[in-house]
């Protein structure tokens, strides 16, 4: 009885109180600024219809989905702006989703800043649409608004997609300006130095949380050469959030919010995959000159040299590689029913052991065609469209990919039968531990970044 009295004593249920105040305070706070299905809108209503003032030029900065319409059901969308000047005909290239079909006319308003740094004139033009190809017949696909420009003068700043000129826009997108773009570029004549090279991986999503998986992927890649990762944040798990963030620190990845709300496979195809594809084809041209379209089970492998470098240098020495876009590298299966490599029982070492390129080193030894499953290694540049497996649409038609040997590279890919079941193991198969040239460093890398990070981010114990 009288433990029960102290506990309900007054300090104790003013400290109570003020907890219960704060958890329902911070829950009241989230709901005003993020609405009910968890996306933020940046409304302009207030704003005078021609001149514009832009209090809090941070809204301008950070990539997220954004409605067209304020018609929810519409699912028109728009994520991101980029000015693409590499053509004569010239565009502010905005990644969009929307209906597949009929889709309703656009218009895009075009934001100047004015000589005072607040203020902005604006001008609204029609703009077109661009069903990206692949889109899997579903009812909604990823596009492309293209606001045709003039860039002799002075360049927009911002841009509002709207399906009615006379209606305010929902939306408010920086346009972003990667082009260093000469006077007198030539994509024929594009310099083949190997600058930097980046790695683009569709969204992550069902709380994605594979920590051994997404941290062999970073490190081993790095081995290989590339300087920068993009990532698309559909749902992540706290462990991969964590890790996520350590890398975001480092400088070595870019994470962008991805809060498509459109059902997966069901209403578009994966995520959104081929905006987010898209988008990082226009975020890496002119920062990277050769960008890896793959995914975390994907590990495109130099088979006579070491780095992506002197994979590159090499393959720039063939006869066709002025006009190249694309390196097309075949898929090879190395189902993950196979069982471990034998050398993985000696490492006594547990989170290494995870490691998915140095358990499984059995491969299918017949490869897939070049455009079935493969992947490739762009020059964005040279590239107005990509696909997951190859590219759709080049700057100019004189260009193309090239077929690599798979005896210079191999796609080499890790994932349980591709039609379900176990029966794939019953093909010709062969042992290829080509990743075991990276084996000690990758494991030093995957080892040190765990135990540094295993109390941080709570990793799981092995
Ligand atoms: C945005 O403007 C519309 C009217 O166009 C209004 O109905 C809505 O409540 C506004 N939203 C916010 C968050 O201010
Ligand atoms: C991923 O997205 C979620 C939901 O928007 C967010 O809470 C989280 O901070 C994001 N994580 C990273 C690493 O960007």
């Amino acid at each position: 009885m009288k433990i029960l009295a102290r506990l309900v004593s007054l300090p104790n249920l003013i400290i109570l109180a003020v907890i219960l105040t704060l958890l329902i305070c911070f829950n009241v706070i989230k709901q005003t600024i993020i609405e009910p299905d968890g996306y933020e809108y940046i409304n302009l209503t207030k704003l005078d219809r021609n001149i514009i003032i832009i209090k809090d030029k941070s809204t301008l900065t950070k990539e997220t989905w954004q409605y067209v319409t304020d018609d929810q059901e519409s699912k028109f969308l728009v994520f991101s702006a980029y000015l693409d000047d590499r053509k004569t005909d010239k565009f502010v290239r905005v990644i969009a989703v929307g209906r597949t079909r009929n889709p309703t006319p656009v218009w895009c308003k075009l934001y100047y800043k004015a000589d005072d740094q607040n203020t902005y004139g604006t001008k609204t033009i029609q703009g077109n649409h661009m069903v990206i190809s692949e889109n899997w017949g579903l009812k909604y696909t990823a596009r492309y608004v293209l606001c045709p420009i003039d860039t002799t003068k002075i360049l927009p700043d911002a841009v509002s997609i709207l399906t009615n000129p006379d209606k305010e826009p929902m939306n408010i997108l920086t346009v972003i300006v990667n082009s260093k773009t000469p006077v007198d570029w030539d994509v024929f004549n594009l310099p083949k130095k190997i600058d930097s090279i980046a790695v683009c991986v569709k969204p992550l999503h069902n709380e994605y949380n594979k920590e051994i998986e997404i941290m062999e992927f970073i490190e081993l890649h790095r081995l290989l050469g590339v300087n920068h990762f993009y990532f698309y944040n559909h749902t992540l798990g706290s462990q991969v959030d964590c890790l996520l963030r350590n890398y975001i620190s480092e400088g070595v990845i870019t994470v962008l919010d991805w809060q498509l709300p459109i059902i997966s496979q069901k209403e578009i195809r994966t995520e959104g995959i081929f905006a987010a594809l898209n988008d990082c084809l226009y975020r890496t041209m002119w920062h990277h000159s050769h960008v890896l379209f793959i995914d975390l089970d994907e590990y495109i492998m130099p088979e006579q040299v070491d780095t992506y470098k002197e994979l590159l240098e090499h393959l720039n020495t063939k006869p066709k590689a002025q006009t190249t876009g694309s390196f097309s590298v075949r898929n090879a299966f190395f189902y993950r029913q196979w069982p471990d490599d034998e050398d993985i029982g000696n490492l006594n070492d547990e989170p290494a052991m995870k490691s998915i390129t140095l358990r499984k080193t059995r491969r299918k030894t017949e490869l897939n065609p070049h455009r079935i499953r493969s992947k490739y290694i762009a020059r964005p540049e040279m590239i107005t469209m990509v696909g997951n497996h190859f590219i759709w649409q080049y700057l100019d038609r004189k260009l193309g990919p090239m077929n690599v040997d798979p005896e210079v590279a191999l796609m080499h890919h890790y994932r349980v039968c591709e039609f379900g079941g176990d029966d794939c193991v019953e093909q010709s198969s062969i042992v290829d531990r080509r990743v075991y040239t990276y084996k000690d460093r990758l494991l030093s890398e995957i080892r040190s970044k765990y135990y540094k990070l295993r109390d941080k981010c709570q990793l799981l114990e092995y």
